[in-house]
């Protein structure tokens, strides 16, 4: 059996310790680590993925040394203006989960223009987690569903899955199939904690500024030998 994974999610992890490793500072760890996006983005398109979700900034970053942060939003600020040619050229749709609210003005609006300016790309979707947290992700969707819930717009017994899923930033997308994490963490990490229920994990010890190609196609082949059973005896298909 070998299905091609739909959304593949990404937690980009070890910047900091590729860094250090180099006697560099934490910042020129991000700035590799932002280089290996467009890498991964491309051999995604190559692979004809639906989604491609990168975790690049948690509500935990926040807490962050604010130099770290700030060095943080500018590289960000510079990705989202530098890569509209990408975009553009390989007919990507670039989305953004998260708190955006909190994000400095001027990272909003470029934000707000680059998904405004590939908004009716039909490939890829190219999700940037920023300034995400699932557990607030989920209490804000129980927030609006017992609002609507109050305005009548929702009937309680009506609340299931499929409406709960509704609530949440994801809305639009499917569950991600895989979630590859690299540096050799075991976790989760407040990403997608509802999203991933059901998602095949992947763990490699290389750290992000390290992590090529290669290495994506190389989780890709070993999702496709995965048996999926979703609790049950065979494979069934999600969403
Ligand atoms: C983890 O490394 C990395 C992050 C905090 C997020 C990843 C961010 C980037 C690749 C750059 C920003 C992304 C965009 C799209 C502008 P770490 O600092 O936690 O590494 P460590 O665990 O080794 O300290």
């Amino acid at each position: 059996m070998s299905k091609n994974p739909r959304h593949i999610a990404i937690i980009m992890d070890g910047n900091g310790r590729w860094a250090k490793k180099r006697g560099l500072s934490r910042i020129e760890g991000h700035k590799k680590g932002i280089a290996r996006i467009e890498e991964i983005t491309k051999a995604a398109v190559e692979q004809k993925i639906e989604v491609l979700t990168f975790y690049a900034f948690s509500l935990e970053n926040w807490r962050r040394p604010s130099l770290e942060v700030q060095g943080l939003m500018l590289l960000l600020k510079k990705f989202l203006i530098e890569k509209r040619e990408l975009l553009k050229e390989e007919d990507i749709r670039l989305i953004s989960i998260g708190e955006r609210e909190k994000l400095p003005k001027s990272v909003q609006k470029e934000l707000n223009k680059t998904e405004e300016l590939s908004k009716n790309n039909k490939g890829l979707i190219l999700n940037i987690s920023l300034s995400y947290g699932s557990r607030q992700e989920i209490i804000r969707a129980v927030r609006k569903i017992a609002e609507d819930a109050q305005r009548k717009k929702v009937k309680i017994n009506k609340i299931n899955e499929r409406l709960f899923s509704k609530y949440l930033y994801t809305k639009n997308l499917p569950d991600p199939d895989l979630l590859i994490r690299t540096s050799g963490e075991l976790r989760i990490s407040n990403f997608l904690l509802w999203q991933l229920s059901y998602s095949e994990l992947y763990f490699t010890p290389k750290f992000w500024p390290d992590f090529q190609k290669s290495d994506f196609l190389e989780a890709v082949d070993d999702f496709k030998k995965r048996n999926r059973r979703f609790g049950g005896l065979s494979a069934k298909k999600n969403n």
